[in-house]
């Protein structure tokens, strides 16, 4: 891999943090950095792997001589200034939605469906919704080997994918209800009020994520319906989701049961995640959310065979979100960009 110009749009914020550490930790090439994020933190220096940097409103910012941007900086900023980055020469890995469902936008889960990259007629290479990404880590060798033909699944999704806000709320609430240990009892709180959430978060679970969007489902169901057809190339997969928020700061969690073209039992399922890169197979122990915090390999568990529609698979899976969930995945994407131009 040749050495690159590489930007980072979101760099304050709890997914453009992380992806900084997996650049070096993975040895990037980078040759330069650049960092960005709101006019709030614009002259702000940070200590990076490459040296003091200087952080530069987005607004303002000459993106002219960047490689390889990765944003994380909300959807409505990628919408705006990806195709200004894309159109002076950068390859653009977005983080956001905004982008995902455009047929001349590939949506790439690095060790699922790597080829889908090379076509990028607008530069621009979406990375997954969190949630899904950790899904698709299991789904996409079983569907590779029986075809995927329909899904359950529910995800116990952590605050940190709500950003630092998420974070946040949790942590305030959690320490006022520990210094109010009667609202716990007596139905929560009234005030202070809940400002990311519908509900408290702080020693609760919310059987809704995102919001609202069509049918009474999520955007966050909806993307794990539409965004699975897309990267597994397959329109027809039936997905019916359930989005939960769970007080858990990182790592989502999802229960999913499938049903493939033909039946499949847990010692093949096994086999195959075994073979799968970026997968553990734990069959002595339950991995949970904090088990897969701050690693990159998605973890599976509880393997079972389906016993009330027979010939299916039910599993847990465990993944960090802002590892393989979102900052692990934009440096897979950005070292395959990279890896093309040798
Ligand atoms: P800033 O820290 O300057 O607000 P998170 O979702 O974890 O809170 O991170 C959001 C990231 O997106 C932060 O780096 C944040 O920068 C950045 N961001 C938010 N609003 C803007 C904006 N209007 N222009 C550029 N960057 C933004």
């Amino acid at each position: 891999m040749n050495p690159v110009n590489v930007g980072v749009v979101g760099a304050t914020g709890a997914v453009g943090r992380t992806i900084l550490s997996i650049l070096a930790e993975r040895e990037f090439p980078v040759k330069e950095i650049r960092l960005f994020a709101s006019s709030r933190s614009a002259g702000t220096s940070v200590e990076t792997p490459w040296g003091t940097v200087t952080i530069e409103d987005l607004a303002t910012a000459d993106p002219s001589g960047i490689g390889i941007a990765l944003f994380s900086a909300g959807g409505e900023r990628s919408r705006e200034f990806a195709p200004r980055f894309a159109a002076v020469g950068a390859v653009v890995i977005d983080n956001s939605s905004a982008f995902r469902m455009q047929p001349d936008v590939p949506l790439v889960v690095a060790d699922v469906n790597d080829d889908a990259i090379i076509d990028r007629p607008r530069g621009i290479i979406a990375n997954p919704n969190c949630t899904t990404m950790d899904l698709m880590m299991a789904a996409g060798p079983l569907h590779r080997a029986a075809g995927l033909k329909s899904m359950v699944a529910t995800s116990y999704q952590s605050v940190s994918g709500s950003g630092m806000a998420g974070i946040d709320e949790l942590m305030w609430q959690t320490d006022w209800l520990r210094s109010n240990p009667d609202a716990l009892r007596e139905g929560g709180f009234e005030e202070p009020d809940s400002e990311v959430y519908v509900a408290p978060i702080g020693f609760n679970v919310i059987p809704y994520a995102g919001s609202e969007k069509e049918q009474g489902y999520t955007d966050e169901e909806w993307k794990l319906v539409n965004e699975t057809r897309k990267i597994l190339s397959s329109p027809g997969i039936e997905v019916e989701p359930t989005c939960v928020r769970v007080p858990v700061v990182t790592g989502h969690g999802l229960a999913a049961t499938m049903w493939f073209e033909r039946d499949m039992d847990i010692a093949e399922a096994k086999d195959l995640l075994d073979a799968a890169s970026g997968v553990q197979v734990w069959t002595d122990d339950v991995p949970t959310p904090l088990d897969s915090a701050g690693i990159d390999d998605v973890l599976v568990g509880r393997l079972r065979n389906t016993v009330g529609a027979p010939g299916g698979i039910n599993l847990w899976v465990v993944g960090d979100n802002l590892r393989k969930g979102a900052a692990l995945n934009a440096v897979q994407l950005a070292e395959l960009v990279a890896a093309e131009d040798g």
